[in-house]
């Protein structure tokens, strides 16, 4: 990681004037408060485990701030249908009206994901090989080819540059498992199944430490 980017995780929060601008910007949802609406939720509920603007400070917690919005919809769905699982998550998402799950959406994915630091280098730079080249031999793809550089993700493919090491690592071994079941996680499924336990710990250090820039 650059000194750069390590700067920028302490760079003030600036949370309120990013909401001000999007309300600001005309969003029309249906009915003239839904973004309020969002940020109420995001304030109140959301807050207690993904932080105060999507950036959760527990690690086994996902940040969600930065993933992409058709991606948020969908996990949130796939909780409320069962689809995919979680004793802590679900309950949260079968509770919430479908009609708020567009505007949080929108709003986490307007938040940038802030970046830790890698605390093993050496496994960090392993997990470097294993993002951009894949293991030919057990046949795991790179991970840049669905991920992007710097893990931005796209479409169906979430940011996971930036995202806790714990979490990540959990997910790959549910998706191993099967315990993360959901339709679009069969790529997942089959890339992590043939992961050792070490590739895995170390893509899940890389990917701590990786920003936009
Ligand atoms: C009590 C804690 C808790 C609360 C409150 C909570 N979440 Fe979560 N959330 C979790 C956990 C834990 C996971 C990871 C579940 C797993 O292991 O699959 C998660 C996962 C997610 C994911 C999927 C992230 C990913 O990278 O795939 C989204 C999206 C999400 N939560 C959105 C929300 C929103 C929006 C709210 C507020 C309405 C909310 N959460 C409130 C704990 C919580
Ligand atoms: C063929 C495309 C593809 C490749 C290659 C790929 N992924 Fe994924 N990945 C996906 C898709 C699609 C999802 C979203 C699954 C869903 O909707 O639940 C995903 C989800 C994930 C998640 C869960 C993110 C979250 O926020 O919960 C992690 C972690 C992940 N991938 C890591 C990796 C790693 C590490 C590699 C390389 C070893 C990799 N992926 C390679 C397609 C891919």
């Amino acid at each position: 990681m650059k000194d750069s980017d390590i700067r920028h995780r302490f760079k003030p929060d600036n949370g309120f004037l990013k909401i001000a601008a999007i309300m600001t910007m005309g969003w029309t949802f249906p009915g003239t408060s839904a973004a309020a609406d969002a940020h109420t939720i995001a304030a109140t509920v959301c807050i207690a485990c993904h932080g105060d603007d999507g950036n959760s400070v527990i690690p086994t917690f996902p940040k969600i701030a930065g993933l992409q919005e058709g991606y948020i919809v969908k996990q949130l769905r796939d909780f409320r249908s069962g689809a995919r699982t979680s004793e802590v998550m679900s309950p949260v998402a079968a509770a919430l009206k479908p009609e708020d799950i567009a505007p949080l959406a929108a709003y986490y994915s307007s938040r940038k994901m802030k970046p830790g630091e890698a605390v093993d280098r050496e496994a960090a730079g392993f997990g470097k090989m294993v993002y951009l080249d894949g293991n030919e031999e057990s046949g795991v793809p790179a991970c840049i080819g669905c991920h992007q550089a710097q893990g931005v993700g796209y479409l169906i493919y979430p940011r996971i540059g930036g995202q806790h090491a714990p979490y990540v690592a959990h997910q790959m071994k549910d998706f191993a498992s099967g315990d993360r079941s959901n339709d679009f996680g069969r790529f997942m499924r089959a890339i992590a199944r043939r992961m050792t336990e070490e590739e895995i710990q170390s893509v899940a250090e890389y990917l701590v430490g990786l920003d936009e820039r």
